[in-house]
């Protein structure tokens, strides 16, 4: 039985969190535990999982890593592995060679089926004492790249993952993506796209339910382009028949996905949110950007007139459906002008939530070497005005919950205060409400008493299973 502990760091957004679920999954079918408690040193391997999308989500890895590097030195057994989206850089696997050679075993995002492995023959190869000893730890030679694969055409099936939730789950729809949006790197760290078989998604989503999961986020960078070859028929699915089988599945309570790009939004899927009763009332659609001629710099294939009409043709269709987008201020080139088209859509809008970026020049993209890149204090001056904004319509569309009986699924105990549990509404809304800690995992019937910008309040009026 292998005894050794271990602990997952994810940073980045849900793939890369679903990553780790697996990462972790696969280390418990081995025998390895998970670590308990924040300390990294009462661990015996530490895995980063990286994500290259903004300049912040590098530095924070760094950092990471300095602080791994005292505990590697004063206990040389001490494993570090570094996996995710940043490995898939060749300046990243560069720089880690050569400042950062204690660094134990480094995978792609290709090759996460294959660490479990590459962890044992290093453990190996140490144990043996082949091209490992302890004082070398200074000099460059404890390096160990393994592998790192830039692409790969299959797609691995049947991976266990270690659930976060016993009652709600990510399921990946599809890998990679082929839009090329300008500013972003994941095209680049996560390949060309690639869909997973439609029954291989129901098969997965039945166990879950099965399982005790109630509601399962798709995952895939642009669901809306999701084409998955029927093992059956060998006819195409598109996203919103998916969503149509998915919709069948005994057991499950809720379908959300992420991300919608909209220039993909068919209105076959706008059909699919009134019809199928399990998906939820809620979006996340990001806009990037409110001026049309931003938009086109940022290769976005949409015009600010037709993404406000998809939202005019979402709200007819689906009464009551929360939105919510990201939006990256200081794109190269971003006029005053532009900015204020960002401003007045946003109020026109009127959003659930948003998330806000300043842009950061990610190495490798197009808009990294773009002339007349925004300086920093107009971006952050910028940025504060949006987020003003954005809180506004936030704080707004909440308080139209108030008085409102919603379903809430129950996710966990408040952080901060006992007593108090937490869940969301199918709006994607979060709520505090007081209740035992046995309704974790349930639905309940929510009265909603309060609202600010981020939260409402509420009271339990009902608990059904
Ligand atoms: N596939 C998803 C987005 C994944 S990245 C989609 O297309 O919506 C999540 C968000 O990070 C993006 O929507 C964008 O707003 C932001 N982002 C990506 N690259 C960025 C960059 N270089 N600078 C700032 N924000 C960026
Ligand atoms: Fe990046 Fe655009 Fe692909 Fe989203 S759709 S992952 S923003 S390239
Ligand atoms: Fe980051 Fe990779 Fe996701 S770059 S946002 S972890 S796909």
């Amino acid at each position: 039985m292998n005894s050794r502990s271990y602990k997952i760091i994810t940073f980045g957004c849900q793939m890369n969190e679903h990553d780790s679920e697996v990462i972790s999954g696969m280390l418990t079918q081995r025998g390895y535990t998970e670590a308990a408690g924040e300390d990294m040193r009462n661990t015996d391997i530490v895995i980063i999982n990286t994500c290259s999308i903004r300049e912040n989500a590098d530095k924070r890895f760094f950092g990471t890593l300095g602080q791994l590097k005292k505990i590697k030195l004063a206990n040389p057994n001490f494993t570090v592995c570094v996996c995710g989206c940043m490995m898939q850089q060749e300046h990243i696997t560069k720089k880690l060679r050569q400042s950062y050679p204690w660094v134990d075993v480094i995978f792609g995002t290709h090759n996460i089926h294959e660490f479990p492995d590459m962890l044992e023959e290093m453990f190996q190869r140490r144990s043996t004492g082949e091209d490992w000893t302890v004082n070398q730890i200074r000099s460059s030679r404890e390096f160990r790249v393994d592998r790192v694969y830039r692409d790969s055409d299959r797609i691995v099936e049947g991976l266990p993952a270690k659930r976060l939730f016993g009652h709600k789950s990510f399921v990946n729809i599809m890998y990679g993506c082929n839009n090329f949006c300008t500013y972003c790197i994941v095209p680049y760290t996560r390949g060309r796209e690639k869909s997973r078989r439609p029954e291989d998604i129901i098969a997965e989503v039945k166990a879950l339910a099965a399982d005790g999961v109630k509601e399962v986020t798709l995952l895939g960078q642009n669901v809306n382009s999701y084409r998955g070859v029927s093992a059956d028929s060998g006819n195409e699915w598109d996203f919103a028949d998916l969503i149509y089988a998915l919709n069948e599945v005994e057991g499950l309570e809720r379908i959300r996905f992420m991300t919608s790009h909209p220039k993909d939004l068919s209105d076959k899927l706008i059909a699919a949110f009134a019809e199928c009763d399990k998906l939820c009332n809620y979006i996340h659609l990001p806009v990037q950007a409110g001026s049309s001629s931003v938009l086109r710099r940022m290769n976005r294939k949409y015009t600010r007139e037709q993404y406000l009409e998809l939202v005019r043709k979402l709200r007819e269709a689906v009464p009551g459906i929360a939105i919510s987008t990201d939006i990256i201020v200081g794109f190269p080139g971003e006029t005053e002008e532009d900015f204020c088209e960002t401003l007045s859509l946003a109020e026109e809008i009127q959003y659930d939530s948003a998330f806000t970026f300043l842009y950061s020049p990610r190495r490798g993209t197009p808009a990294a070497d773009y002339e007349n890149q925004i300086p920093e204090d107009v971006k952050h001056e910028r940025f504060n005005r949006l987020v003003e904004v954005m809180n506004r319509g936030s704080k707004a569309r909440n308080a139209a919950f108030v008085g409102r009986v919603c379903r809430v699924l129950v996710d966990g105990p408040d952080k901060k205060s006992s007593g108090i549990l937490n869940g969301r509404t199918e709006e994607f809304k979060l709520v505090d409400f007081e209740g035992p800690e046995e309704l974790i995992g349930s639905m309940v019937d929510v009265e909603i008493t309060a609202s600010n910008t981020f939260s409402l309040q509420g009271r339990i009026v009902s608990e059904q299973e």
